[in-house]
């Protein structure tokens, strides 16, 4: 198996490279200093990245030369607000971070977001190193520079443009994912391949149980194809006025339910598989997207494992959710909806009507049934 290594030039900030290889990790000290040399390094994880990987990390950047600050803080999606990283600042500074300390973001997306929202604002602005630890931000999170926290009014409403200075993903650390988070790490690959890249939907469909058995050269291959994937899209667009929107597909919805969920209830990339069905409905109920292509969308969110449909779901609760959605342009909400596989567009004429049909198709109870399980669609697999 060969190393991959895709680079990603937004011409805003210095090209960087992302690395994708097995048993990086176990190299990750020189790596590091090949990318962000300096005396001091801060590294940002979660409890639960921290009692798999800590040691080793910690110990090779000791022997490539570094001194480690360390900040470790309990893992999950509520701990990514504005407390924890004013504790992050509390720790880094206490250890006596330099101006040319990078800051290393070792976990999944909740890590990289944090820390890299750290790493944009602590002594104005440190060189941020992402080493994404589950799929999701090995194929979404960890590029193209977003970074931030969550507000109590909505997901991510505080943050910042920050790219790193180099992405190292080690597909060996993908052992240990539990099993919802690879799932949910799919939901963000089967985005890029609705609006992208039809031949990655026929990827990972055909694909699916190598992925789910984490074949080292599938998951390299598949992260390799979904990091393309995410690297044109930010390149062409590094500040998302325009084509970097199309990655929101799924999320208009998503974001909603999962704040309506309380950051708990819904994992991300749970909500995003939800938003995908309802996104995908919609454009169904517009005639702009075949109703055999939102079949083939929604049985593979289901042998991936992901929910298709929600019970108990507040339509008025989520709608109001989406209010506060930051996406909100002129006072229209933009929702990405798919034309083709492999092709979405930005819509802004969406209506309150269309929005509550198509939340109403979620719930379970009224979901339709994968009677979408035509002749013609498991043909599809
Ligand atoms: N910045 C962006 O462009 C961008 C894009 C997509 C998502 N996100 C953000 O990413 C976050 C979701 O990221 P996530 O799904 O990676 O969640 P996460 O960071 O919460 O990780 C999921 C869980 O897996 C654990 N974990 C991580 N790596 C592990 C490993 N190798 N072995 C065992 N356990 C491991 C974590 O401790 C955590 O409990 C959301 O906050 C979302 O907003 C950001
Ligand atoms: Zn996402």
């Amino acid at each position: 198996m060969s190393v991959l290594e895709i680079d990603v030039d937004t011409k805003i900030a210095p090209c960087y490279r992302v690395h994708i290889d097995t048993n990086l990790l176990e190299r990750i000290g020189p790596a590091v200093r090949q990318a962000a040399p300096a005396p001091v390094c801060g590294l940002v994880t979660d409890r639960h990245v921290a009692r798999y990987y800590l040691r080793g990390v910690r110990q090779s950047l000791a022997q490539a030369g570094y001194r480690v600050a360390e900040f470790i803080f309990p893992p999950g999606e509520r701990y990514k607000k504005l407390a924890t990283v004013a504790q992050a600042y509390d720790a880094l500074l206490a250890a006596r971070l330099e101006r040319t300390s990078p800051i290393l973001a070792l976990g999944g997306g909740v890590v990289g977001d944090l820390a890299g929202f750290v790493a944009a604002t602590l002594l104005r602005g440190l060189p941020l190193i992402q080493i994404p630890t589950t799929l999701l931000a090995a194929v979404d999170a960890s590029i193209g520079g977003k970074v931030g926290v969550d507000h109590t009014r909505g997901k991510n409403l505080i943050g910042a443009f920050h790219q790193p200075r180099a992405v190292f993903a080690d597909v060996a650390v993908l052992a240990s994912l539990p099993e919802v988070e690879l799932q949910c790490g799919l939901a963000e690959c089967v985005k890029h391949a609705v609006i992208r890249d039809q031949a990655l939907f026929e990827f990972i469909a055909d694909h699916l149980p190598a992925i789910l058995r984490r074949d080292p050269p599938t998951l390299l291959e598949l992260i390799a194809r979904n990091v393309r994937i995410k690297a044109a899209v930010v390149t062409e667009d590094p500040f998302e006025q325009g084509v970097r929107a199309l990655l929101n597909f799924g999320h208009t919805f998503g974001h909603a339910l999962e704040t309506v969920g309380g950051y708990g209830e819904l994992r991300h990339g749970q909500a995003v598989a939800l938003g995908m069905v309802a996104a995908a409905r919609l454009a169904v109920s517009r005639r702009l997207f075949p109703a055999a292509d939102a079949g083939r969308l929604q049985i593979l969110l289901k042998r991936i494992g992901l929910p298709i449909c929600q019970r108990r779901l507040d339509i008025s609760a989520v709608l109001a959710a989406m209010q506060t959605d930051k996406k909100i342009h002129r006072g229209a909400l933009r929702f990405i909806l798919p034309v083709a596989l492999g092709r979405a567009e930005i819509f802004a004429d969406v209506t309150a009507a269309e929005i509550r049909a198509a939340l109403a198709t979620l719930d379970c109870a009224k979901a339709p049934r994968p009677s979408l399980r035509t002749r013609k669609n498991r043909a599809y697999r």
